[in-house]
């Protein structure tokens, strides 16, 4: 069987690529999701550390939550699924914040915005979608850094991304994270998050709770239960390989040559030049 076509697993909703597994319909009914206010969004561009962070989260809670798959994936019937949960929703997305469901904004729900060196988010979205087939076939390491460049990737480019979000970084109920700062001192991000929560969690259960997270930990967890997929923070793969490949800050210094470091800084620069990052 032949592989399928691009067309076949991408489609285009407002200039932003999304695979065909999230349905237009879906996508345009999202401002009628009605949020409810405990709700805790998940928000990050695709490879910037979403499983990891969903992980400490859904430690965090004694009481029951449920964990959902991104908000944007499915069909229409999404919604009613989410309606009908009855437990606390942790629920992840990769929409921008233009985007976002309307309700979200306007109850405050508490939202965690993960972030990452753009460079290494390239090098991991590189070998997500060279290893997965429910995403257009890449050739090479060249051809997708210009994709990833132009933003002719799903969910878009990640300077629109990020912009959007970082807009709203003083938002009391946005709390803005990075991948870096979970690498060098995952402690004092667990505590960082659990008071932004409002949840009283010892010392002990914070190392227990990291420990827990490690990437080790966190994949060989993944790789002994079977995951369905359509109910997972990644919904595009049940190859839980894919999500957890190395798990490093600076992969990309293998990957990029020096011209397109300096190219990667061009745009960067240019495309950066109002963020505070
Ligand atoms: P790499 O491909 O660079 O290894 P997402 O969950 O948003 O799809 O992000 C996936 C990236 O987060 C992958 O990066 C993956 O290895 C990394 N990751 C997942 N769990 C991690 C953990 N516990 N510690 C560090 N990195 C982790």
């Amino acid at each position: 069987m032949s592989n399928p076509s691009e067309a076949e697993l991408i489609h285009m909703f407002k200039g932003i690529a999304f695979t065909t597994r999230s349905s237009p319909e879906l996508l345009k009914s999202l401002d009628t999701f009605d949020a409810r206010e405990d709700d805790v969004l998940l928000v990050s561009y695709p490879k910037s550390g979403t499983h990891w962070l969903a992980g400490v989260i859904t430690k965090l809670y004694s009481t029951q939550v449920t964990l959902t798959s991104p908000i944007e994936f499915g069909d229409i019937s999404k919604l009613e699924e989410l309606n009908k949960l009855s437990s606390k929703r942790i629920i992840p997305t990769h929409l921008d914040y233009n985007m976002l469901p309307l309700n979200f904004k306007e109850k405050k729900c508490k939202m965690i915005y993960i972030s990452r060196n753009p460079k290494d988010i390239a090098v991991s979205m590189y070998h997500y979608y060279r290893d997965n087939p429910n995403l257009p076939t890449i050739d090479t390491w060249t051809a997708f850094f210009d994709l990833f460049l132009r933003g002719d990737v799903v969910c878009g480019s990640w300077f629109d991304h990020f912009l959007s979000w970082e807009e709203h970084e003083n938002d009391k109920n946005i709390l803005f994270l990075f991948y870096e700062d979970m690498k060098k001192d995952l402690p004092k991000i667990v505590k960082e998050i659990s008071l932004f929560l409002g949840l009283n969690i010892n010392d002990n259960d914070i190392q227990d709770i990291c420990k827990k997270s490690s990437f080790s930990e966190m994949k060989s967890d993944t790789e002994k239960n079977n995951i369905d997929p359509s109910h997972t923070v990644c919904a595009l793969t049940s190859n839980r390989k894919l999500i957890f490949r190395k798990g490093a800050v600076g992969d990309w210094k293998n990957h990029f040559t020096p011209k397109q470091n300096r190219r990667f800084e061009e745009v960067f620069n240019e495309k950066m030049k109002l963020s505070k990052m």
